[in-house]
């Protein structure tokens, strides 16, 4: 009778000490969820970064100045930079999208003309998970042939490396099925691109910042993106 009661305390005490556990187990997995991982509303994820972006006034003084030490060739590629630059402003203010990325022809600072946009947009996925997605516009003009050449992806993760890599440009999506945009050879003219990625849900909260280039097959960068967003 008194070793019942006494097995049964047992057991009792046993399961409080497995519901305890398991309590305490998803407490500190939902802490952690929160802390690290759950990027909250795309609205939201995406208004934090609209207002990063506002403090970031990049090129300011960089472009259209009148700067005397430059000679004819430097004014002018400055003021074609100008003139893309806001084309491409133009385009995101109009449409008010949320601007995380630029692309360029080239990597270099001086000589570089934009070509395109990166924004963040809502994204709703396989079983009604909201997310945000990024979608870059490129209008792009390429003057000689691409036959091939290379990807390079350098990723920053609260302003640590993280990750970097290169592909090589022509099999970059050749498993995107519909979605594959890259076929080589590119002929010499005028292309518009415009694709959308996913932003992964289990990505750690936190700033990222990536820059990706383009080279053709004599290892000459043709293009260059930076995007700068936070999760
Ligand atoms: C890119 O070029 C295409 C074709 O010329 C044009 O229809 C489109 O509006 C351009 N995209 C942007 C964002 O300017």
């Amino acid at each position: 009778m008194l070793n019942r009661a006494y097995r049964k305390m047992c057991n009792l005490t046993l399961k409080k000490a497995l519901m305890l556990c398991c309590g305490v187990f998803f407490v500190v997995f939902f802490l952690a969820y929160i802390a690290f991982f759950n990027h909250g509303a795309p609205e939201n994820i995406m208004e934090q970064n609209r207002q990063n972006r506002d403090k970031v006034r990049f090129f300011e003084g960089d472009l259209g100045g009148e700067d005397s030490h430059m000679n004819d060739i430097e004014k002018d590629l400055a003021v074609e930079a100008k003139k893309a630059f806001d084309y491409w402003d133009t385009f995101i203010k109009k449409n008010d999208f949320t601007a995380i990325g630029e692309i360029y022809d080239s990597c270099e600072e001086k000589e570089r003309q934009m070509v395109g946009r990166t924004i963040m947009l809502p994204d709703v996925r396989w079983g009604g998970i909201k997310g945000v997605k990024s979608r870059t516009f490129i209008n792009y003009t390429l003057d000689s042939e691409l036959t091939g050449g290379k990807f390079y992806l350098e990723v920053k993760y609260n302003g640590k490396d993280l990750f970097s890599r290169n592909w090589e440009l022509c099999s970059l999506d050749e498993d995107y099925g519909d979605d594959r945009i890259i076929f080589c050879p590119f002929i010499p003219g005028d292309y518009s691109f415009v694709k959308d990625r996913q932003i992964p849900i289990y990505l750690p909260k936190g700033r990222y910042e990536t820059k990706g280039w383009i080279t053709d097959q004599e290892e000459q960068t043709i293009a260059c993106g930076f995007s700068d967003f936070s999760l």
